[in-house]
């Protein structure tokens, strides 16, 4: 099949939009994370690269995202690619890779692999896993004593308040982590923009004036909800606050979202993490993997 790929027209975002919308309901996940679909209406510091059959329809699409550099981690390209299913036994994913690889230029690169075809793309071509993101899962409700959030005042999350706070101390808490360790202030205001948005879900505990820790929830379209993010300020680990935060996020879904079914992603190394999950009845359902290039450019 004739298939044309190059750099991505703005003109083209309704077609692309379709085309993300068709991939996503055909596998039953998104096709991209959601820090790439946020920038489907364009995004500074993104590249896109968009492939079309002989009769133009989209058959290939693929995003680079850059994240600046934070602390003493580096700045780098997040790279993700979509291929139509009629297509993922030809080598597109091969060149959507490619062709966005050299749009992104120098810098270091990592992309996430969210298909077996771009999976298989990857390790053909040069491409060395560096990273994986574990999902997991359980069911709802979950019996558990938020007793480590007693003392600290707990709120929902103020707009045009507490942006700053919530900034400085999640960056901390993820500091060395490529991605949530460098949330920018209009990372934030993207999300809060989104429909799921839910100030009530996002939950701040205070010691004082001091932001302690945070847990943010999410329910999705098909009604599952996320522990979206949780991090627990430098200085207040350890003492129950992350249990306790995620087991109250867990209780809002449950009782006041009405949700059944919850679910979160971790890095595969982030051990503390895992143990809270899995002590809260999480179980691991799926992996996705990250490569970072080690071929000839
Ligand atoms: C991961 C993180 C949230 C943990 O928070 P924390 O407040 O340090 O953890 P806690 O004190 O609540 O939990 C510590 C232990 O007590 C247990 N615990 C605490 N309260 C409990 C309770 N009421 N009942 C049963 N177990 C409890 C925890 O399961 C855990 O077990 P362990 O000692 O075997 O490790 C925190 O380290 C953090 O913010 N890290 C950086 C950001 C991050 O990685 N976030 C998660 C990404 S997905």
């Amino acid at each position: 099949m004739d298939v044309t790929t190059s750099r991505f027209h703005p003109d083209q975002r309704p077609a692309l939009r379709a085309f993300i919308s068709a991939t996503t309901a055909h596998d039953g996940e998104p096709s991209l994370s959601e820090y790439k679909e946020m920038r489907l209406d364009g995004g500074i510091d993104s590249r896109e690269v968009i492939s079309v059959d002989a009769e133009g329809r989209v058959v290939g699409y693929g995003q680079a995202a850059w994240h600046r550099a934070i602390g003493g981690v580096a700045g780098h390209w997040a790279m993700e690619v979509v291929v139509a299913p009629a297509h993922r036994e030809s080598a597109l994913a091969a060149r959507l890779i490619e062709e966005l690889r050299r749009e992104a230029g120098k810098g270091q690169i990592t992309l996430w692999a969210r298909s077996p075809d771009v999976t298989a793309a990857a390790r053909a071509n040069g491409w060395v896993l560096s990273r994986r993101l574990l999902e997991m899962r359980t069911s709802l409700p979950i019996p558990c004593a938020p007793e480590g959030l007693a003392g600290f005042a707990l709120t929902a999350f103020r707009m045009g308040v507490d942006e700053h706070e919530w900034l400085s101390a999640n960056n901390e808490a993820f500091a060395g982590h490529p991605e949530n360790g460098s949330m920018t202030r209009r990372d934030l205001e993207r999300r809060i923009a989104r429909p799921w948005f839910d100030p009530e879900g996002f939950f701040l505990a205070w010691d004082g004036e001091s932001l302690a820790g945070s847990c943010w929830t999410k329910v999705h379209e098909d009604g599952v909800g996320e522990i979206y993010i949780v991090a627990v300020t430098p200085g207040w680990e350890g003492r129950g606050l992350g249990y306790g935060l995620v087991c109250h996020g867990l209780d809002y879904l449950a009782s006041k979202r009405q949700v059944s079914s919850a679910m979160l992603f971790v890095g595969d190394d982030n051990d503390r993490a895992i143990a809270l999950y899995e002590k809260l009845g999480f179980t691991r359902t799926r992996v996705l993997e990250a490569f970072e290039f080690g071929g000839q450019s």
